[in-house]
């Protein structure tokens, strides 16, 4: 396997970054991860342009150009042999000596890319059975529109999640209001027939999947509503389902040891997922 670390190509064994990198140190960083299909990055303009919001948030500039960062991106795919799989882009603010305060203006960025293969048939697996997941409370920082590598509330919901037998885990706020998983968006399809899944202005990351998921469903002539709903909305619901650039649309079969309607997963998850790589680009 080969990685991208700062111009240079390297073997991924030998792929590295200095100890006083504040990737490393304060979780200084942003990052991208996207799917790669029959060739095809997917999405990438929408995982690009939202990559410029995070570091403009965290007020990093660009590393290069788009161009230039497409280049780098499919040549990593290329030296990898990646048809499907995907890659993961990250940008730190660079090496300097531990301080909190910025590092000088001339510090460069860290900018790294790996890229991996993966085994569709884990997927078809999850898509025929669906998965089970648990809910825990929201303990984020409320910036998590940005999507920064600190990601320790998500390592420890997601272990949590393997530890009670579930993969995955759903933040869910004070007032019970369900937030989104652990490393995807979620929606819900109500005892009422309503597909529905929460506003991303606050408080969730606005996923790609899902923003080309709502393309989706307004193709298939589904209506989604964006508003919250409740844990116990999610609870009754018919179906329930997870997106992101990794699983697409995975649905959920029980949450917190129960199950979702009759336990199986439901139509409007598959119906999403079938009509997704004509619409996403
Ligand atoms: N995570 N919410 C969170 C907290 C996420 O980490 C992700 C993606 C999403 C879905 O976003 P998208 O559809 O753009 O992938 C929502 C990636 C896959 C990860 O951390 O591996």
């Amino acid at each position: 396997r080969i990685a991208y670390v700062n111009g240079r190509y390297l073997p991924h064994s030998d792929a590295a970054v200095h100890i006083e990198d504040r990737g490393f140190q304060f979780a200084d960083g942003v990052y991208e991860v996207c799917e790669v299909r029959q060739g095809m990055i997917v999405d990438l303009t929408r995982h690009l342009t939202r990559l410029d919001r995070s570091l403009s948030e965290l007020r990093m500039a660009s590393p290069m150009s788009r161009a230039a960062l497409t280049t780098v991106i499919r040549e990593v795919l290329r030296r990898n042999r990646v048809r499907n799989g995907l890659f993961y882009l990250q940008i730190t603010r660079g090496v300097a000596r531990r301080d909190h305060y910025f590092p000088s203006q001339d510090t460069p960025l860290t900018v790294t890319i790996t890229a991996k293969s993966t085994d569709p048939s884990i997927m078809t697996r999850k898509y025929a059975n669906g998965i089970k997941v648990i809910t825990v409370p929201e303990n984020r920082w409320d910036r998590v529109d940005i999507k920064t590598v600190g990601l320790l509330p998500n390592v420890l919901a997601k272990q949590q999640a393997k530890e009670a037998g579930a993969q995955d885990a759903i933040f869910v706020d004070r007032n019970g209001i369900v937030l989104e998983g652990a490393s995807s968006n979620v929606w819900i399809v109500t005892a009422d027939g309503e597909l529905v899944t929460r506003p991303a202005e606050y408080g969730i990351l606005r996923g790609i999947t899902r923003t080309t998921a709502l393309d989706v469903t307004a193709k298939l002539g589904l209506t989604v509503v964006e508003r919250d709903f409740k844990v116990d909305e999610m609870m009754a619901a018919r179906e329930v389902f997870l997106t992101s650039a990794t699983g697409i649309c995975v649905p959920i079969v029980e949450i917190d040891g129960k199950p979702v309607a009759n336990g199986h997963p439901g139509t409007a998850s598959s119906a999403i997922r079938d009509a997704f790589f004509d619409v996403a680009e």
